[in-house]
């Protein structure tokens, strides 16, 4: 399990240890600490690295969930972005005996978001660098058999030690009574933490079906209503929320509607996802 100590990654590696995987995890910086996983630190642009830690790992299946995540500092440092999230995807898949599961998460930034509600036969249309870098590696991944791409949606976690999610810059603002301002114009389809770690224990078991999946919640809604459905099940004051265009934050362009449908994994995998009460009960309560 690559990228550990990352927001997916930590639950993931909670979750699969706990339903009695064998879990390795590896971080770059931040190391983490978790009973029942044993960790290795590696710098997936260290290529020698990375190919001491597979020979010395031997893993049977690869969940690759490490990359540089975010779309401003992959704008910033795009070659160290092509390293990272390409690069060292590459060499994990050309290094991994056939026989050994290769499954990498991917994103919805992956398109355009003029039209929403993406399948899996829709093009991918990146307008950033991180969106570019993510299409590259899933390339990679096509041309290998025994491969697939989940290609994620919005988030919602608690977080990790080390890597807030949304939802958890919301709570803090939320506590400390400031200001919430949300996009009114990004739609994304947003899915609870849990249930990737669900998706990701049923590939696993089940195995691979298809080279990519989309892998979103059932519901597609803006920031803001995510946000105001936040405020609701947590008890926070709505009132602090001020919607907000998303031209006026002054960050790296993001397609405004890259809603996905998932219902390609929900039916080969008799998967069904939480609603977004249901996340957002799950997400107060602590569960992963
Ligand atoms: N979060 C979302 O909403 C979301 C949505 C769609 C898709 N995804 C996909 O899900 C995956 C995980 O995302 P995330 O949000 O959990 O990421 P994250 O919280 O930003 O964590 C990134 C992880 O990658 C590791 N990493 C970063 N650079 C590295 C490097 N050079 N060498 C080795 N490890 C490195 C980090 O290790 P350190 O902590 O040690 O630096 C950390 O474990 C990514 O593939 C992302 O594209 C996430």
């Amino acid at each position: 399990m690559t990228g550990a100590s990352g927001v997916l990654g930590w639950s993931l590696c909670r979750f699969l240890s706990r339903e009695g995987f064998e879990v390795i995890g590896t971080y770059n910086i931040n190391g983490p600490d978790l009973s029942g996983v044993r960790f290795e630190q590696v710098a997936l642009e260290d290529e020698p690295s990375v190919l001491a830690l597979l020979k010395k790992v031997r893993p049977t299946a690869v969940v690759h969930a490490a990359a540089m995540t975010s779309p401003d500092d992959c704008e910033r440092e795009p070659e160290r972005c092509l390293a990272v999230n390409v690069t060292a995807t590459r060499v994990i898949l050309e290094n991994c005996p056939a026989a050994v599961p290769v499954l990498l998460t991917s994103t919805d930034l992956v398109f355009d978001g003029l039209k929403g509600l993406y399948s899996e036969e829709d093009s991918p249309s990146p307008v950033n660098h991180y969106g570019r870098s993510k299409v590259m590696a899933e390339n990679a991944v096509f041309e290998r058999s025994n491969s697939v791409v989940l290609r994620i949606a919005k988030l919602y976690s608690n977080g990790s030690p080390f890597h807030p999610c949304f939802t958890t810059w919301m709570e803090d603002r939320f506590e400390r009574d400031e200001e919430v301002r949300l996009f009114e114009d990004q739609f994304r389809s947003p899915i609870w933490v849990g249930d990737v770690a669900r998706a990701v224990a049923r590939v696993l078991t089940q195995g691979i079906r298809a080279s990519l999946y989309h892998l979103g919640g059932p519901d597609r809604l803006s920031r803001l209503e995510f946000g105001r459905a936040f405020a609701e099940v947590f008890g926070y004051d709505e009132r602090l929320i001020r919607p907000i265009r998303s031209q006026e934050a002054g960050l790296v362009l993001r397609g405004s509607d890259c809603s996905l449908r998932s219902d390609l994994f929900y039916r080969d995998y008799g998967f069904v996802p939480s609603s977004l009460s249901e996340g957002l009960r799950a997400l107060k309560e602590g569960l992963s």
